[in-house]
This record gives structure tokens, C-alpha cells and sequence, in this order.
């Protein structure tokens, strides 16, 4: 959507890293239970998670909206000193494709249309990992998406993946990144 690559590139638009440089500690954490390969970073903003992913040897495509954040992503991929490829896409049209990431990563973007390609997306025995906010973050005051519709409900992301095999998941008020947020997390594998 327009609205939505406008209101993103302002935000992306400054010098400094408006998410971070660090990966996602969750991400950073369970890096040992994924499968190297060929990896897609849904809407990986600036490019932190999509950077960490490559510099454990995976082959990353990262896929997102804002040409400012994805243009600094390949900055900090070459600070780094590794490779990735960026892909300027509307993920409300973007057709991931069938079986071709032996991972798919998604953290803080949460669209449910996008559940059954993450699914075709991924190779037979590939995994996905999530995390976004509870609607309980809400009450925390600490940030976050304005509307409800960007909040899972409580059990929906384990729903969400019910056919997949589950190997971690975990809900609740977590403090990681220097704040606290309200979250679920997810790794699961496509039998
Ligand atoms: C909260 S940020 C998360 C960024 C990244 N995953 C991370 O954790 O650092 C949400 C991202 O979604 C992207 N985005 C929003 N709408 C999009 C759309 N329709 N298609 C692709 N990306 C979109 C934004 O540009 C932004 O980078």
C-alpha cells in the first residue's frame, strides 16, 4: 500500500537505525535450531535481522516496502562485510512463491493473508520463525502498531501454524532490546 511505504520511508528516512542494528534477541537466541539454506526476511526493514541471518551463512532475501530501509539494509550488509538481496515489494500482493526457502522469518509484521504463502513458501522439513505483539502490549505503553488488527490474540500465532510441527513457542511480557513488550514467539516446521 502507498500509505504505508510513505509512512515507512520517513521513518527509515534518518541516519540512525530507527530498530537497531542488533538482531532480534529471540532470533539471536535460537539461531542454532535453524536450517541453513536459502532464507527469506519478511519486511525486513533496515535490515537487522536479515544482516544477522547472513553473517551465520545463510543466503538471505530480504523483502519489504520501504526502498529507505532496504537501501540502508545493503548498507550495513556491506559495513559487515557479507551479501544480501533486497527486493523493493508490496507484501499485500507479493507472491513468495512455492518451496523455495528452507526458512522464512518474519518479526513485527503481521498480516494473516500471508500465513498460507509463508507455508507454500517454505520447502518440505523448512521453518519459519515469528514474532510480533500481543494485544496486551498494548497496555504496556511501550510502542507499537495503532491498530488492533496488527495484535495477536492470545494462542493465535500457535494457531495460526497448527499444521505445522511446533519446536518453541512462548507467549507473555518479556523485557529483551531494553524494553518490554508483550510477544509470541515461533519456530515451526513444515512437515
Ligand atoms: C515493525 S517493522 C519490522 C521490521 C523488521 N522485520 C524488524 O524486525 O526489524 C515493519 C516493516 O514492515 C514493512 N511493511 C509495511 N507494510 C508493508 C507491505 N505492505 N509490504 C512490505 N513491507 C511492508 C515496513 O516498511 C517495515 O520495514
Amino acid at each position: 500500500m502507498k500509505s504505508d511505504q510513505k509512512r515507512w520511508d520517513e521513518r527509515f528516512g534518518g541516519k540512525e537505525f530507527t530498530l537497531g542494528r542488533e538482531p532480534n534477541p529471540f532470533l539471536k537466541k535460537h539461531i542454532h535450531l535453524l536450517p541453513k539454506g536459502k532464507a527469506l526476511d519478511i519486511a525486513s526493514g533496515e535490515g537487522r535481522n536479515a544482516v544477522f541471518l547472513a553473517q551465520n551463512g545463510f543466503e538471505v532475501d530480504a523483502v519489504d516496502i520501504s526502498e529507505k530501509g532496504l537501501k540502508k539494509a545493503q548498507k550495513f550488509a556491506r559495513e559487515k562485510g557479507v551479501k544480501i538481496n533486497t527486493f523493493l515489494v508490496d507484501l499485500d500482493r507479493h507472491p513468495i512463491g512455492k518451496e523455495r526457502y528452507d526458512l522464512i522469518a518474519d518479526f513485527y509484521f503481521l498480516r494473516r493473508r500471508l500465513i498460507p504463502r509463508i507455508k507454500k513458501g517454505l520447502k518440505k522439513g523448512g521453518k519459519v520463525i515469528f514474532e510480533t505483539y500481543l494485544l496486551e502490549h498494548r497496555k504496556l505503553g511501550t510502542g507499537g502498531p495503532k491498530q488492533a488488527k496488527y495484535f495477536l490474540k492470545p494462542n493465535e500465532l500457535l494457531r495460526l501454524f497448527k499444521d505445522f510441527g511446533i519446536l518453541f513457542y512462548r507467549e507473555g511480557i518479556f523485557r529483551e532490546g531494553g524494553k518490554r513488550k508483550a510477544v509470541a514467539s515461533l519456530i515451526a516446521e513444515k512437515r
